[in-house]
């Protein structure tokens, strides 16, 4: 057996449907979800500065991220695929994650989730008010708008390596 596993790498802007998806993926290919927004809240959610900089919540992010892919090198080594949602808003990042995946002998399985703007201020609404399956935390038009300026959408040259998700399906 070579050990060969998928890593399914999730990215996209905020509330754009990166954990319902990641989900469902999960599921589809039995393997373990890891998504930083769970550790973060869990970690560091009572740490929290009342001025929080991205500056904080990146170092932490950074920490998290160690602390994950450790523990999926292991997993992927039993034969089993793990489905990440680590963050990975540059494209630079999204690189050095491809190389650090490559680099361990596995292949990286990149999803780019997408929505338009107005459809995902709605959804973030909503989440907050339902607290559903995907709820981490209240994200504010503030940290919306933080996480809008800081991700940077994939370039045409980086789509060609992404499955592209942009499917908005109506309830009720
Ligand atoms: N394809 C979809 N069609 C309609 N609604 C969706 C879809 N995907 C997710 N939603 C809903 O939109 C909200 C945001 O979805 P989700 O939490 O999966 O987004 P996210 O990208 O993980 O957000 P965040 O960036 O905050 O982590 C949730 O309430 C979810 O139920
Ligand atoms: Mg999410």
């Amino acid at each position: 057996m070579t050990n060969s596993q998928t890593v399914h790498l999730i990215y996209g802007a905020t509330a754009a449907g990166k954990s319902t998806y990641a989900k469902a993926l999960a599921t589809e290919k039995n393997a373990v979800r890891f998504a930083i927004d769970d550790w973060m809240h869990s970690l560091y959610g009572q740490d929290k500065p009342e001025a929080m900089s991205m500056e904080w919540v990146m170092s932490r992010v950074a920490r998290c991220q160690s602390r994950i892919w450790t523990t999926c090198l292991q997993i992927l080594a039993t034969g089993t695929d793990v489905v990440l949602e680590l963050g990975l808003l540059r494209e630079q990042v999204r690189d050095r994650m491809q190389a650090m995946v490559e680099e361990a002998g596995h292949q990286a399985s990149f999803s780019f989730v997408d929505a338009d703007l107005q459809v995902r201020k709605q959804r973030v609404l909503h989440r907050n008010m339902e607290k559903g399956d995907t709820y981490s935390f209240n994200v504010t038009p503030a940290m919306f708008d933080a996480m809008e300026r800081y991700f940077e959408r994939p370039s045409q040259a980086e789509l060609g390596r992404s499955l592209v998700i942009a499917e908005d399906i109506k309830h009720g």
